[in-house]
């Protein structure tokens, strides 16, 4: 075999291993997508009903929803807010909230605010933050998530991990995770605050309008 010949068949046989290889990180991505789709969907179900028990609302969490503006919870696209009732008045609404302030990548959260404007509780869906240093904000983990819990926004404390002169305390060596947290739950309650009024509304008319133009204050 020449030099030519051999050339020939090293760039065929790296070009099977490379169209091999390509064919089954394809496959391996579509076997894996829909079973990785349904995981969260079943963590964030199962988060849900941990921010607000059962016996808190007598509605119907997954049909009682509201659409709004992503663009204030870190989404690009609207995003369909939880609302949770007891005899027809709101009692809590959980967001879906995305912080794009993480340290290895983007954390998704939920977060409840009750109509009185604190928080139901606030649970982290998926995230990538470093095992050991940034996943405390797991509850498996750590217990840090719970210190939201009936907690207000008031000016007398500040909104901010203790580092930065607020409330919260931050991890051993890891304040990146927290802060990205707690700005991403704070942002949520401005926003209630922002549109408490047409959030808890439950007539027809303001339910039509609460879709995207909540977002100017209609
Ligand atoms: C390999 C490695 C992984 C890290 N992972 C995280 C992490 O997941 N979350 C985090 O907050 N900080 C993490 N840190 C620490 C941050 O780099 C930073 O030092 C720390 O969050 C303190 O931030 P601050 O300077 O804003 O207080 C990691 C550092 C290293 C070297």
């Amino acid at each position: 075999m020449n030099m030519q010949q051999s050339l020939s068949v090293n760039a065929f046989g790296i070009g099977c291993f490379a169209a091999i290889t390509a064919t089954l990180i394809a496959v391996t991505f579509v076997l894996t997508k829909t079973p990785i789709e349904e995981n969260v969907r079943r963590h964030k179900t199962a988060a849900l009903y941990e921010i607000i028990t059962t016996d808190k609302f007598d509605n119907d969490l997954f049909a009682d929803t509201i659409e709004l503006p992503g663009t204030e919870f870190g989404y690009s696209q609207n995003i369909s807010a939880h609302v949770a009732t007891t005899a027809g008045r709101v009692t809590t609404i959980i967001f879906p909230v995305l912080s794009s302030q993480g340290y290895s990548g983007d954390i998704s959260l939920l977060v409840g605010i009750n109509a009185d404007s604190s928080i139901a509780g606030v649970r982290v869906i998926t995230h990538t933050e470093t095992p050991g240093l940034g996943d405390k904000l797991e509850l498996k983990k750590s217990p840090w998530l719970l210190s939201f819990n009936g907690l207000k926004k008031v000016a007398q404390q500040p909104w901010a991990v203790k580092k930065d002169g607020g409330q919260f305390d931050q991890f051993t060596g890891a304040t990146i995770t927290p802060r990205a947290v707690v700005n991403a739950v704070g942002k949520s309650l401005d926003y209630f605050h922002k549109h408490r009024r047409q959030l808890l509304d439950r007539s027809a008319g303001n339910r039509a309008k609460n879709t995207g133009d909540i977002s100017n204050g209609n």
